[in-house]
Order: C-alpha cells, then structure tokens, then sequence
C-alpha cells in the first residue's frame, strides 16, 4: 500500500542536516534529552557540546545515510528524521527513524515527516521499500507508521535492550 494522500497534517519544511543547524541542534537535543531516552537510546557526550556537535555533523553530511530536520512554518526545529542503511543489502530498502520535540507532540509532525520522506525517495526512485521499528510500549510511533501505509510485518520482530530492559520491537515496512 502507498502512503495515504488524505491526512491532515501540519505544514513542514525537510532539509538535510549542515554545520549551521548546530546551534539549533544542540538546544532541541539538550532540551529533550530525558523525554527521548525513555524511548531510545541515548546520544553520547558530544551531541551535547557545540564544537564536538559541529564534529557530528560534519560526520552525519559524510555518511551515506541521510539525516533530515524537521522544521515548522516559523521556521523552529520540531523534529528529525533519519534514512538508514542506504547502500547496504537489501539495497532497494532503507530504515527510518525519527523524533519530535516534547513540546510539539501531537500536532501531526511526524506524520508529515514520514509522508515527505516516503514521497522523496519514491520520487528519487532508487528503493522500492522503508522499513522502521516501534516498540511495542510506544503507540504513539506505530501510530505515525500505520498511518502513513505501513504495515506490520509479524515475522519482523526483535529485541533489544534500552537502559538494561529488554524491548519488544515491531517490524513495519511500507511499498513504495
Ligand atoms: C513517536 C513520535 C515521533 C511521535 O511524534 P508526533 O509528532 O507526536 O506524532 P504525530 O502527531 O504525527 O502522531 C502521533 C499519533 O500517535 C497518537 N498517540 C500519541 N501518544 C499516544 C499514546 N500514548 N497511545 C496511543 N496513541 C498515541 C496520536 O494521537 C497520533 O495519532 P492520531 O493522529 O491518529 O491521533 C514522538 O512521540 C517521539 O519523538 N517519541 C520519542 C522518540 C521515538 O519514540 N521515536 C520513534 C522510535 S521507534
């Protein structure tokens, strides 16, 4: 199934990660540092340090992978969402990952995140599919993913470990 085209969603700019967002980077990470590690791992160090973000950065821009950030209509940084494993087998799939601030969960960001990544890459014509992974205590992310065409892929489950308890994941993959 394709990405559904009949959600109400905010107006939202994507663009890739560069040196300048550091500043705004590093007040979006610190500032939601505890609401994120409850739900994913946390970042190192460096993430929270302007010349060392800086480092990050620069090494995100040099990955093949691709790091995008979310911004609103006013232009704040709301999110950021992520492709992984491009260029790895299965080359014609990549991951998704993303994260919206605390303050503005709810008013449909990463939904429209995950429709405008979702159009991207069909657009760019290279995979054929996006996987991403929720945890079975958060909802909220299958929610984004059911919502915008993905289904759940019951062989997909895995587990991890996040702050020393074991994670239920669930696989859901969308056909572009
Ligand atoms: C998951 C996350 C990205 C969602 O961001 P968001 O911008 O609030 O998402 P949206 O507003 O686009 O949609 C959220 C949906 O989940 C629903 N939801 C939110 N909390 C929920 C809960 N506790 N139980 C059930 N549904 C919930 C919302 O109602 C909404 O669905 P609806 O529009 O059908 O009502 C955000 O909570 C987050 O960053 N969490 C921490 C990091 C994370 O978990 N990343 C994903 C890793 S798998």
């Amino acid at each position: 199934m394709n990405t559904p085209s009949d959600l109400a969603l905010p107006p939202l700019t994507l663009h890739e990660i560069c040196e300048e967002d550091a500043l705004d980077v590093l007040e979006f990470e610190s500032s939601n540092s505890t609401f994120f590690e409850k739900w994913v791992p946390a970042r190192g160090p460096e993430h929270f340090e302007e010349e060392s973000l800086k480092q990050v950065i620069r090494d995100l821009m040099a990955d093949p992978d691709r790091f995008y950030l979310m911004r609103s209509e006013a232009g704040e940084l709301v999110g950021r969402i992520n492709l992984r494993k491009l260029g790895s087998e299965p080359l014609d799939t990549a991951e998704l990952g993303y994260r919206v601030g605390e303050k503005h969960l709810g008013k449909g960001y990463a939904k429209a995140a995950v429709v405008a990544v979702a159009d991207l890459v069909r657009a760019q014509g290279d995979l054929t599919e996006l996987e991403a992974f929720a945890a079975d205590n958060n909802p909220a992310s299958s929610n984004v993913l059911r919502a915008c065409g993905f289904r759940w892929d019951k062989d997909g489950t895995k587990t991890v470990h996040l702050n020393g308890n074991p994670l239920t994941l669930h696989r859901f993959t969308l056909t572009l």
